[in-house]
């Protein structure tokens, strides 16, 4: 019950503060059905850092249904999920490959993992696409990330 009123608390700060609070932690979930949550995420140029939660909200084993978050710049994003397939198991992530800006662990359901990556790099309003790179995965699982 504390937890939540601290919740309740911290987003009746951010609406108290428009422009000032930023959201720089993002979440989005993955389920059974080959589905992420959303299309798109969007977070401001102002973050020095982003962080992605990725939720796993289904049941099945990582290795039959496996989710992870990777982003690349959208004209990479189909090599990168082919060299992923390559890469193989348990990631499904090409190793040291410049592409990949962020990319989480493969989680299975009930899991949980997030990654934090620097925002400096990216281009506000450039053409980024997140990405599950499990086999067969980012013909369903993907959109677009925005900078705005
Ligand atoms: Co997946």
């Amino acid at each position: 019950m504390k937890r939540l009123t601290v919740v309740v608390g911290l987003i009746g700060l951010v609406a108290a503060a428009p422009g000032f609070a930023q959201e720089c932690s993002l979440t989005i979930e993955g389920n059974d059905q080959i589905q992420f949550s959303t299309k798109e995420m969007r977070v401001s140029s102002s973050c020095e850092e982003v962080t992605i939660t990725l939720v796993h909200t289904g049941q099945l084993a990582a290795n039959v249904m496996g989710h992870n978050w990777v982003l690349t710049k959208t004209e990479d994003y189909m090599p990168v999920a082919q060299a992923g397939q390559a890469a193989g198991p348990p990631n499904y992530v090409p190793a040291n490959d410049e592409r990949v800006i962020a990319a989480t662990e493969v989680i299975g359901g009930g899991e949980e993992v997030s990654v934090t990556f620097d925002l400096s790099g990216l281009e506000p309003g450039g053409d980024y696409t997140y990405f599950c790179s499990f086999p067969g995965h980012f013909v369903l699982m993907n959109g677009k990330f925005i900078i705005e």
